[in-house]
């Protein structure tokens, strides 16, 4: 069995990103990457996607007991969708960084949306990696 190591939960009022959509759209660049705006681009309640995508990445920080700390980046945490839909959690720069040196390194998401809130949850787990390369393999310890 993974080891659960951190746990995140953050809920987002959407309207918030109604008016962010309206007023300043340029900022969503700097919270979201191009994957995840042009997922919700997709659908008609993009608001609902991208603040629960913004819930996923306040979640993360939670996950991790940190804030927002320095040399982090709101683009550092990547929401990605497979092909059933299921969001999976993408982590690169400091945050990713930050996550290793606590030794997680696996990550599971899941997300909720309506009209008025987004709702994120993560957890952190730590796996063994016992083999490099294209066929390593992940031992729960
Ligand atoms: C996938 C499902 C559970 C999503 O639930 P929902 O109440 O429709 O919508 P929610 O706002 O709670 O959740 C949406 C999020 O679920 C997540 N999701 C979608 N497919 C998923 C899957 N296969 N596994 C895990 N999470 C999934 C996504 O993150 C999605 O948000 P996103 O597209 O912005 O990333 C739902 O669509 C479903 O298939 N339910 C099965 C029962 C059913 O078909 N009911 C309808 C008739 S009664």
């Amino acid at each position: 069995m993974a080891q659960l190591a951190g746990i995140g939960v953050d809920i987002v009022r959407v309207e918030k990103f109604n008016q962010v959509i309206e007023d300043n759209p340029q900022a969503l660049d700097s919270i979201f990457t191009e994957f995840e705006q042009s997922y919700c681009k997709t659908s008609r309640n993009r608001a609902e996607r991208l603040a629960a995508r913004f819930a996923a990445k306040e979640a993360v920080l939670k996950a991790l007991g940190l804030g927002m700390a320095k040399g982090m980046n709101w683009l550092d945490i990547e929401v990605q969708n497979v092909p059933t839909g299921q969001p999976i959690l993408k982590l690169g720069g400091e945050v990713e960084r930050r996550a290793l040196h606590q030794g997680l390194n696996s990550w599971q998401l899941s997300l909720s949306h309506c009209r008025e809130y987004a709702i994120a949850c993560v957890s952190a787990s730590n796996e063994e990696v016992v083999a490099q390369g294209e066929n390593s393999e992940k031992i729960s310890k």
